[in-house]
């Protein structure tokens, strides 16, 4: 199979497609990335001369370039990753949010419609089901949960996933959905909580921890969710949504404390700053469906996935140090001055 790739040159894209080159030998996968500052290509060097890959620069919202980019490769699944992803960004400049992720979003499936794709698959996020208060632990996200966002960015994802169910009623569009828990692990931008962290603590830098640290999120180990995506995208029944989470919740503060406590750096190192205007307080996802429709289920404990994550940004230091040294030192000034 020809499978298109967006956004992977990001985080969940680049492991989700290092995952379909090592566990499909007869497919083929074509990345399709405009390299924003998410994007990097060092990521994919492992993969640029494998006669099974392609990578090409372009932009989702670009119909002519993204149609082109079918109308050579005749793809048989597309895989939407890419999007503006970092809700603190989407706060500061919420235009390009929509621009990519809403607007992108229906040129992909125009030319999806255009070419007889046999499937388009959208990744988007438990953040289009708003929060869960926090002294609720028996509440959880389910597919039936209406939309009910909070930032720019989780309303951008959920306008998107609008388009895609209605593409599907409207016009037939074979499309499935997976909207996923907050991932950790190997190439993770280093602005999100579990990178910035570890990063920060081996500088022996302070570590902002939004308001009280009391937020809760729902954590899943990276190659869990392109498992689960992997096996909605080939089998999962056409037009339906599929939440995808591990039962994984723990406060901030704890993911923090922990991230100390492997790296034996001293908790004096948390710095409580301002909190996020709107910040969602919990997240949980009820990951019924997919598992009793394709057997999917997690394998890695929150204990082992962090471990493997730390060793990983250990071992890959070049990596997040390259993006350290360049523009993103300016986003941080900026983000965290005067907070
Ligand atoms: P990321 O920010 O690390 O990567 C995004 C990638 O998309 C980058 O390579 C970037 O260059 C590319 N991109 C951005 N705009 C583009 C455009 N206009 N055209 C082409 N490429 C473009 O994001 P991520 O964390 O890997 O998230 C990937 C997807 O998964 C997103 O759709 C996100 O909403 C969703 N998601 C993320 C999480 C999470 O915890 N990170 C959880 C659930 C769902
Ligand atoms: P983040 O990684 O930005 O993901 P999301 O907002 O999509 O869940 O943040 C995870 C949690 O960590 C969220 O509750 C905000 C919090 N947070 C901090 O406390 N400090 C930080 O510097 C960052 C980036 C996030």
């Amino acid at each position: 199979m020809n499978i298109i790739v967006t956004g992977g040159a990001g985080f969940i894209g680049s492991n989700f497609i290092f995952y379909l080159l090592s566990h499909h030998p007869e497919d083929r996968v074509i990345c399709l990335d405009k390299l924003t500052y998410a994007g990097n290509l060092e990521t994919l060097a492992p993969v640029m001369e494998d006669p099974r890959f392609r990578f090409v620069r372009a932009d989702i919202a670009e119909a002519e370039a993204v149609d082109r980019l079918f109308e050579e490769e005749k793809p048989d699944i597309v895989v939407n990753f890419a999007a503006e992803s970092h809700v603190d960004r989407s706060i500061t400049d919420p235009c390009i949010f929509v621009r990519t992720n809403v607007m992108g979003t229906q040129v992909l499936m125009e030319s999806c419609r255009r070419h007889g794709v046999r499937r388009f698959h959208q990744v988007s996020t438990d953040e289009v089901y708003g929060d869960l208060p926090l002294d609720r632990p028996d509440l959880f996200f389910t597919e039936e949960t209406p939309l009910h966002t909070s930032s720019p960015y989780s309303a951008s994802k959920a306008g998107a996933d609008l388009l895609v169910l209605a593409y599907a009623r409207t016009f037939g569009l074979p499309v499935s959905i997976t909207r996923c828990s907050n991932n950790y692990g190997p190439y993770h931008f280093p602005e999100k909580l579990i990178p910035l962290m570890i990063s920060r603590a081996l500088a022996d830098q302070s570590l902002p921890v939004y308001g009280k640290g009391e937020n809760v999120r729902d954590w899943l180990y990276v190659e869990d969710h392109c498992a689960a995506i992997d096996l909605v995208m080939r089998l999962g029944r056409e037009g339906e949504v599929y939440n995808v989470g591990g039962h994984n919740e723990r406060a901030n503060i704890d993911v923090v404390r922990a991230i100390l406590h492997e790296l034996k750096k001293p908790e004096s190192l948390i710095t409580y700053v301002t909190d996020r205007p709107g910040h969602d307080r919990r997240y949980a996802i009820d990951p019924t469906k997919i598992h009793n429709e394709l057997g999917w289920l997690p394998q890695t404990t929150f204990e082992d996935g962090i471990r493997r994550t730390i060793r990983w940004y250990l071992d890959n230091r070049p990596w997040w140090e390259h993006i350290l040294a360049g523009e993103y030192r300016d986003y941080y000034e900026k983000m965290y001055a005067n907070r």
